[in-house]
């Protein structure tokens, strides 16, 4: 489906990097019909070589002409490349953006015309193919278009369909999620490193621990709750780090980093 589309990434920043070697390395677009742009010189030769695709500093001359249009910016950025670029949108081509904080109608106001635009809200492991995107669309996005943002974000991972109200949540959550864990892994792996255990033996242990434990709950579709039982015995060693967790307040904290993060994801576009 994709396959005979062209596609042009504004921005191959690391998001933009991490999704365009995706698609090329999933074969669901061939070098020839993806090309990008970026802000500086040293950007476009480096990315010229590391990715094998055209990388341009003119964002007009990049999309005119081309399918599918993504916007890969960061959110500070997006005003002044959608003014710079809005006369040569048009109504058949599809926007997709990654931008947090950006809403579908916000860059509606700056295009000015009736197009399918996408939001869509990435995250870091799309690198290894194990992403999770959540898509919005607006009220024009044909089946077709909804489909071809589903295909580009199904090469690097996992994808569902949300109402755009729930976007900034979902920064919160999945999008600054990968930090979170690594800050866990690390955690766990320092501990240990207390217990004797050689640190990359340790951070091993806890990296696929996590991936494992991920698994059984995508799998299996059970309550975490009751997978936690399944490895805390009565009386055993399980529920005394358990019974630490709580006094430490881990739980409240996730809650309350996700709950921010989701707060400042709405504040990025008024700076
Ligand atoms: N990183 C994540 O995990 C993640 C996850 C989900 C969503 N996002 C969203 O993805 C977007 C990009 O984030 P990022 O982390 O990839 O940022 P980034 O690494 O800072 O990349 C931004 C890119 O935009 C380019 N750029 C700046 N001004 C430009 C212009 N006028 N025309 C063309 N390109 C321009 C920069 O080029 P130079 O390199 O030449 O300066 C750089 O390549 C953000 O809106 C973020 O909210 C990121």
């Amino acid at each position: 489906m994709l396959a005979d589309k062209s596609i042009s990434v504004i921005g191959v920043g690391k998001l933009g990097e991490a999704l365009i070697s995706g698609l090329i390395n999933s074969n669901t677009v061939s070098k020839n019909n993806i090309t990008g742009s970026v802000a500086h010189e040293y950007s476009r030769d480096s990315l010229r070589e590391k990715l094998g695709i055209d990388i341009l500093l003119d964002n007009r001359a990049l999309i005119r002409g081309k399918d599918i249009v993504i916007l890969a910016l960061k959110p500070q950025k997006m005003a002044q490349v959608l003014n710079e670029i809005k006369d040569i949108v048009t109504e058949n081509q599809l926007i997709i953006s990654v931008a947090a904080s950006m809403t579908i109608s916000c860059i509606k106001q700056y295009i000015k015309k009736d197009l399918s635009i996408i939001r869509a809200m990435p995250n870091i492991p799309c690198l290894v193919g194990e992403g999770m995107t959540v898509l919005s669309k607006n009220s024009i996005s044909s089946e077709e278009h909804c489909a071809l943002a589903e295909a580009i974000f199904s090469s690097i991972g996992d994808t569902v369909f949300l109402d755009e109200s729930l976007m900034n949540g979902v920064t919160g959550l999945s999008a600054c999620g990968p930090a979170y864990m690594f800050v866990v892994i690390e955690a766990l792996a320092e501990a240990g490193v207390k217990l004797g255990i050689p640190r990359d033996i340790s951070t091993l242990l806890v990296a696929q621990t996590m991936l494992g434990s991920a698994k059984m709950i995508i799998d299996s579709k059970e309550h975490p709750a009751l997978l936690k039982d399944m490895v805390t015995t009565p009386a055993g060693c399980t529920i005394d780090g358990l019974i630490e967790l709580e006094e430490g307040k881990l739980r409240v904290t996730l809650i309350k980093a996700v709950v921010r993060s989701a707060e400042r994801a709405s504040e990025l576009i008024s700076e």
